[in-house]
């Protein structure tokens, strides 16, 4: 079936009150009775012994276990009414088919058309274009380019082929990227990464650092090309590119040789590509993708351009896979069968009926120490809104605080806290049944100490130890309180075969989804991001206040003695 959406202004439709809805009441009056039951998580393990079972769902290859969750088969009925009162599989579909569901900006979102494949060119014709010939197009052309870059055809000015790729870019355009280079780096079979993305002079000093121009591209990643640090970084590194060639004698100052020099060491990723041309980089070596993929939205757009160089082309299909088998899967999984959903309204519940304002990702793989920083942008840039889609004020909380660490740096950190601080994090934990690094530590296999850990923390969190238990190991009276675990902290436990590129496309499209589930809930427009824009005008208006008196006047007096502290100890 081709779906053909309009390229017009559709009016924007009323955004629903969530707390006004009757599963709303419900689901109030269910939290009410849970809480005065005073049962628990133990108490339902005990009196059920098919818990597991019934609140575990597969999906390509992740096992998704929400049994140690603070839910009941009634609380899941609820939130599942909830969602249908919401309307949330017509908003699911109205997504898919690429209607303006971005409405403050008017925009279809079809990251799930990132990775359709090629075969279902023609299904979907959005403003008058098909999305999946384009995309395909692009994709072709990126591999294409990598393969040269890979296979040392594509050189720099001098003639060496390229060892290390300098990916400049922030937020959509850096986080995405440089978590999947870390989580996929045992499969690196092309030049390393080095992702620059903070206006900090030292991101980029660091980054540079042991680079040879003669062997670096940079690939300069900016939807709109006009992000400040992007562009503040890329000139920077024209200029240490150019300084470098010029001292090593590799090219003189000529027009020609500039010109050339950024030729073959620049490319862009970008869907501004008059700006791309403007900044020298040659329109051949510019990669587009469209307005329709909002920036969180978009490592498997041409974004991931710098993956490809470096994981190769095969990699990079395996990971477009992984996102589409999960998209397959929350499109059209019933609604108590479909993980992404079922996560999604579990956070909903937790959030506004249960209290809990934050929710760690605890992530038991070494590589994936970038995932919750990535989640970050994901979730909060996506669900931190205060207005619904129709401009009305949300009577609800929403946007969750998502953050975290991998295990186990963080079991020695901040799980004193989740274990027996008076706040209640639920946590996601996601582990991989394989390593790829297998080592023993004498009879020992480390992986298996590790995931004993992972395992051990869920089981901690969940069913706690009581007095009782604490005081049979022959504690003083005096400690007991103080080692007592209450237990009945939520956990959902994601465990996959191994960390490989399919399944962190499914990891990433399931976060993808869960933050539209919460925001289709709230009623909210999960896809624009006007929050980061007040402070991004107010710092150009505020850079000049550095050495003019005049500016610095018209600055607040906490500013103003800040600019005065800087001018005392600038060197
Ligand atoms: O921080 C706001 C933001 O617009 C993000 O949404 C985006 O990912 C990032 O800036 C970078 O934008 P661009 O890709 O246009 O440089």
């Amino acid at each position: 079936m081709t779906n053909n959406a309009s390229s017009s202004t559709s009016a924007i439709t009323p955004a629903h009150d969530v707390s006004k809805l009757p599963a709303w009441t419900e689901l109030k009056e269910h939290h009410a009775r849970l809480t005065n039951s005073g049962e628990q998580l133990k108490d339902w393990f005990a009196s059920d012994p098919n818990r597991t079972n019934a609140f575990t769902r597969e999906a390509g290859n992740l096992y998704v276990d929400l049994s140690k969750n603070f839910v009941t088969s009634e609380t899941l009925d609820l939130l599942i009414k909830l969602a249908r009162e919401c309307g949330l599989e017509q908003r699911r579909d109205a997504m898919l088919s690429g209607e303006h569901i971005n409405t403050t900006e008017d925009r279809a979102v079809l990251h799930t058309a990132l990775r359709l494949p090629a075969s279902e060119a023609g299904s979907l014709v959005v403003d008058g274009q098909d999305v999946v010939a384009d995309v395909h197009e692009v994709l072709s052309r990126m591999y294409a380019f990598a393969e040269r870059v890979r296979s040392g055809a594509w050189t720099g000015v001098s003639g060496k082929s390229i060892e290390r790729v300098v990916s400049i870019g922030i937020g959509g355009s850096d986080l995405g990227p440089v978590m999947i280079y870390e989580a996929l780096k045992p499969y690196r079979t092309g030049p390393e990464c080095r992702y620059v993305s903070n206006i900090d002079p030292n991101d980029l000093a660091e980054k540079l650092s042991g680079a040879d121009p003669e062997t670096t591209l940079f690939v300069v990643v900016s939807k709109t090309f006009t992000t400040l640090e992007t562009m503040v970084n890329a000139r920077s590194a024209r200029a240490w590119l150019l300084d470098q060639l010029q001292d090593k004698g590799i090219i003189d100052g000529s027009d020609a040789n500039i010109a050339e020099a950024i030729k073959r060491h620049f490319v862009a990723v970008s869907t501004n590509l008059d700006l791309v041309s403007e900044f020298g980089i040659n329109p051949e070596n510019a990669f587009g993708f469209w307005s329709w993929v909002g920036g969180r939205y978009s490592t498997d757009s041409a974004v991931g351009l710098s993956l490809i160089i470096s994981l190769g082309p095969d990699v990079f299909t395996q990971l477009l896979d992984g996102f589409h088998a999960m998209d397959k899967h929350f499109a059209s999984a019933p609604l108590n069968q479909n993980i992404p959903i079922l996560m999604g309204l579990i956070n909903v519940w937790y959030n506004n009926f249960c209290g809990y304002a934050t929710h760690a990702v605890l992530p038991y793989n070494q590589y994936m120490h970038r995932f919750p920083a990535y989640l970050q942008q994901l979730t909060m840039e996506s669900n931190g809104k205060g207005v619904r889609w129709d401009g009305t004020a949300v009577s609800c909380n929403t946007g969750e605080i998502f953050w975290g660490e991998p295990g186990t740096n963080g079991q020695h950190a901040f799980y004193q806290l989740i274990h027996q601080g008076t706040r209640v994090v639920p946590c996601d934990f996601i582990a991989f049944v394989n390593t790829a690094h297998p080592t023993q530590d004498g009879e020992q296999d480390i992986h298996e100490l590790f995931l004993s850990n992972f395992l051990a923390q869920t089981k901690a969190l969940a069913f706690g130890k009581t007095a009782d238990e604490v005081r049979a190991e022959g504690t003083a009276e005096s400690i007991v309180p103080a080692r007592v675990f209450e237990g009945n902290r939520p956990t959902t436990s994601i465990f996959a075969p191994q960390l490989d590129a399919h399944t962190l496309g499914e990891l990433i499209a399931l976060y993808e989804h869960i933050t539209f589930v919460e925001g289709a809930v709230w009623g909210i427009d999960s896809y624009d991001q006007w929050g980061v824009e007040l402070g991004k005008q107010l710092a150009q208006q505020i850079a000049p206040a550095f050495h003019d008196d005049t500016a610095l006047a018209e600055q607040d007096s906490s500013t103003q003695a800040l600019i005065a502290y800087y001018r005392k100890h600038r060197r």
